[in-house]
Parts: structure tokens; sequence; C-alpha cells
């Protein structure tokens, strides 16, 4: 109700300071002990990888890249908070505009380019916070770095410890040649340090995920099965933004950059189910990609998903959403 009232406001601001505001007053709130949610987390408990999640309802990667506003998204009611995705060393990301909003699309694109403060800036607040529910942290590559691959297995064995799970984001469409690290041989080197890298000092080792592009085929999708299989992945987080351009109504849709929302879901859907048949259920799916009602994430549960992850949807329909679909599933 409140947000059909902020809506026009909200809307007549540029995008991204118009999230700024939002992860400013997010983060506000959870200073405060975010007191005024809306009660605990709805209670619909799911447990992959050996995490207990409250509800199987999460924040997606990007709208908290930097652990500013964790408990704030906590008390919407996220049965999980996935934050990032960071790099080992601060960057700015792309000149702006770099983010747009398509109103009559319900969609975004946005070419942001790992803008962050850091992994050890992240770290600080991630020890200050009181996680309602379960917290990932997203890892990825510095721009300008030589050595790509070390960057994320620095970056899982410095959050490894702090965070319920780490996920490697390879899918990125906004760093030039990042997607490539998706093919063979560099996905299975890859794999291979950051599961030497999530180990933690007390033999046991922290939940890794891997986060892929909507765009693989059939056939680069089995190469990433079977890689992450291989490599002991927990869970594949299947997607990110879209490089494909379905048919689109909104003046902005011809910017460049990694498309979500609404128009994505399709697109989404079938690969989840790609991927699932693929993986013959040999690992877990965390869906991701146009979710926006009870119904649409209910289809991805059907059609293999353990858990759900949306940010898009946030945008047009209000912080009250996540709450909304874990309560009516
Ligand atoms: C993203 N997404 C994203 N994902 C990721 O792994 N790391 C990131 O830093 C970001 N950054 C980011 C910024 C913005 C502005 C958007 C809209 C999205 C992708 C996001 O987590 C999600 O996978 C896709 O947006 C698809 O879900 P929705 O938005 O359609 O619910």
């Amino acid at each position: 109700m409140l947000f059909r009232l902020a809506r026009p406001a909200l809307f007549a601001l540029d995008p991204e300071v118009a999230h700024r505001a939002t992860i400013r007053a997010l983060a506000a709130w959870s200073a405060l002990g975010a007191p005024a949610g809306g009660g605990p987390a709805p209670r619909r408990p799911v447990t992959i990888a050996g995490l207990a999640f409250p509800n199987p309802v999460g924040l997606a990667a990007g709208f908290d890249k930097d652990g500013e506003a964790i408990d704030g998204a906590f008390a919407l009611g996220f049965g999980f908070v996935e934050i990032g995705t960071l790099t080992p060393r601060p960057q700015p990301g792309n000149p702006r505009p770099r983010l747009f909003r398509l109103v009559e699309d319900e969609a975004v694109i946005n070419r942001m380019g790992f803008n962050n403060g850091g992994i050890d800036a992240a770290l600080g607040r991630v020890a200050r916070a009181r996680r309602a529910g379960v917290l990932g942290i997203n890892v990825g590559a510095n721009k300008d770095s030589d050595d790509r691959i070390g960057d994320y297995a620095t970056g899982v064995a410095r959050v490894a410890p702090a965070a319920d799970y780490v996920t490697i984001n390879i899918s990125s469409p906004n760093t030039p040649g990042l997607r490539d690290l998706q093919s063979q041989p560099a996905l299975g080197e890859l794999l291979a340090r950051c599961d030497a890298a999530r180990h933690l000092g007390d033999g046991t080792r922290r939940p890794l995920f891997l986060k892929i592009a909507p765009d693989l085929d059939r056939a680069a999708i089995d190469v990433v099965v079977r890689a992450a299989c291989d490599h002991h992945v927990d869970a594949l987080i299947v997607g990110n933004t879209t490089l494909s351009r379905p048919p689109l109504d909104s003046p902005e849709a011809g910017e460049t950059g990694g498309l979500s929302g609404r128009p994505l879901a399709p697109r989404a859907r079938k690969v989840l189910a790609q991927v699932h048949a693929a993986s013959g259920g040999a690992i877990a799916l965390i869906a991701a990609g146009g979710i926006d009602s009870p119904a649409e994430a209910r289809a991805r549960l059907d059609a293999g998903a353990s858990l759900v992850q949306l940010y898009s949807a946030l945008v047009f329909h209000g912080p009250g959403l996540a709450r909304y679909i874990a309560t009516h599933l």
C-alpha cells in the first residue's frame, strides 16, 4: 500500500539514485534492528547443502552488493539473502548511466560491471549483522585482474568463514570475457581451486554454489553440470541476467547490458528445466529470473528448483513481495 503511494516518486528518480535511496532506507532500518518488520520470516523450511532455509524465497545478488542492508532485507521476509558480487579489490564499475528501468515491460537492463567496495569492507558489515536467515556471499573477479581464477579462489577463501554459503558468479555479462569461465578448460580449473579454497580450519567445508547464465545451450549446460558434479558444487543458481532480447515495449529496450525481470521468465524457466534434466536431480537448483508471484515461484519449484531468488520484481511490486510469495506459495 505504502509502496503504491511511493512508486511514482521513486520512478521519477534516476534508477540508480532510487536504488541507493532504497539501500540507505533498508540500511537505516537494519541499524535500528529492523523493528518495523512484518514479523519473522514466513516458515516453510527447506534444507539443501546441509543448510536450513526458513523459507525458499531469497534476495538475489546485486541488490545489496556491499552488505549494507542485510538485516533490513531479512526483515522483508526473505528466507535467505545473497550479498555481492564482491571482488577482492574495490572497483567503481562501468560509467553511468548503467541501470535502466523498463516500466512497460516490468524489466531492468543493467551494465553495472561489479561496482563494489571490495570483500574486506563488506566482511566488516557481515560481522555486525544479526542474520535472521541464511546468508550467501557471491564473489567475482576484478575487471583489471590478470588472474581471474585466482580472484575467485581468493574470494572464496576470504568469505567462506563468514558466509553460510559462497556463490561463484561466472555469468555476469558486464565484465568482458567473464562468461568464458563457463567453458572448459577454464571451468575445471576454476572449480577445482574454489573447491580447495572453501575448506575451513575445522575440517569442514563451506557450501559452494555456482551461478550460471540463462544463455547457455544444451551442450554448454551438459558441460557445466558435469563439471559442477565432479567438483562437488552444492547447488547451481539458474540464473543470471540475459543478453538475449525477447520483444520489449520500453524505450530503453536497446540499452546494452543484462536483461532481468518479467520478460526473462520464459527463458529462465526453460533453462532450469534443461539443467534439471541434465543433472537428473544430482545437484540442488536455485531458480532466478523473472520470479514475481507465488505462481511463478511454484512453477520453478515444480520444475526442479529447491529455492528461488528474485530482484527485479521488487522494483515494480515493492518490498512486500518476498513475504507475500513466501506466505502464498
Ligand atoms: C543483478 N544480478 C547480479 N547477479 C550477480 O550474481 N551478481 C551481481 O552483482 C548482480 N548484479 C545485478 C544488478 C542488477 C541491477 C540486477 C537487476 C541484477 C542478477 C540477479 O541476481 C538475478 O540473477 C537476475 O536479475 C534475474 O532475476 P530477476 O531480477 O529477474 O528477479
